[in-house]
């Protein structure tokens, strides 16, 4: 956003890969709210919906937050291996049902998400970019298989999925893993720094009557539009999971790279369960002794929900 200007601070630049999809419109909303994040690109990855469903999303949010000068495109259609899924339980037909989304502004680039993302890593600084994937792997994962150079010129790689928990789509798997476990397999074994923002975290990230309060003070035709994902999320999560308030996954993510004092994050061992009947999926997390010095990963452990939701909060006041 604009205002980052004027404060005497280096914005975080991130790619959001993403499938909106509720909590990914909010993460949306969040990253060009906030001052300390240089939203350099958006990409859309299948998952919630299909490709071309959570892309139009992706740009009706953009045309609510009025996110401009931002290159937005489509990438992989499909999980790398398995048959697709979507999650039409929890985000509806449309993946972002209950608001009357605008017709978008502006259109996606003729680019593939995957080479839009190598060529901002590889045109970048090395160490500047930050990849905030918050769907399933397939496009990270793609591109690394394309451009092997983007593990190194990368700075790090802060991802919503997993949870050393336990699932949410299946008993052991959370959703964005599951759904392309051997994209999620490729990009969890690169040797690039990698933090897995999981359910671990994510479900304590809970929007409560007093986080709905909150958002409506604030009282804009883009708090209003979170309101209504909101409510649609409330719903359709007490109905599928059983939960009295919708846990508000994708702007953790984005969240921990604004404020690392938002989480606590641990460096642990993980890696994806492939062939398991009953534990495909699983991001698996190795606590038994301290990490070693080459482990590249790391998992967050726990989060402050005060804080998470006054970003979220102050994005919105930002957005205006
Ligand atoms: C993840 O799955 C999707 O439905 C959400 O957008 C989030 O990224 C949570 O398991
Ligand atoms: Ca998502």
């Amino acid at each position: 956003m604009g205002g980052s200007a004027n404060l005497n601070i280096m914005p975080r630049k991130i790619i959001l890969d993403c499938d909106p999809g509720h909590d990914d419109a909010i993460a949306m909303i969040l990253a060009w709210g906030n001052p300390e994040i240089d939203l350099v690109a958006v990409t859309t990855v299948h998952g919630n919906q299909t490709i071309e469903k959570v892309t139009r999303n992706a740009l009706a949010v953009a045309t609510i937050a009025g996110i401009t000068g931002v290159p937005f495109a489509a990438g992989a259609h499909r999980p790398l291996v398995r048959t697709p899924e979507v999650a039409d339980s929890i985000h509806g037909e449309s993946g972002l049902d209950g608001p009357v989304l605008p017709s978008p502004t502006f259109e996606a680039s003729p680019m593939h998400a995957v080479d839009l993302i190598i060529d901002t890593v590889m045109r970048a600084e090395p160490g500047t970019i930050t990849l905030v994937p918050t769907g399933a792997l397939t496009n990270i994962a793609l591109a690394v298989r394309k451009e092997p150079r983007i593990a190194s010129r990368v700075k790090e790689v802060v991802l919503m999925g997993g949870g050393y928990h336990g699932g949410n789509w299946s008993a052991a798997a959370e959703f964005n893993i599951v759904i392309d476990p051997e994209a999620a397999h490729i990009v969890f074994n690169e040797k690039w720094k990698l933090t897995m923002v999981g359910l671990d975290v994510t479900h304590q990230a809970l929007a409560t009557p007093q986080v709905v309060a909150a958002i409506a003070a604030v009282d804009t035709a883009p708090a209003r539009f979170v309101l209504e994902l909101l409510d649609f999320f409330a719903q359709t999560y007490k109905d599928a999971q059983g939960f009295d308030f919708p846990p508000v996954h994708d702007p953790c993510a984005v969240a921990l790279v604004i404020d690392p004092s938002v989480m606590t994050v641990v460096k642990v061992p993980l890696d994806i369960e492939l062939t398991g009947t009953h534990t495909l999926g699983m991001t698996v997390a190795d606590f038994r002794s301290v990490a070693p010095d080459d482990c590249t990963t790391h998992a967050a452990t726990s989060l402050d929900h005060a804080k998470f939701w006054a970003l979220i909060v102050d994005a919105l006041e930002r957005i205006g």
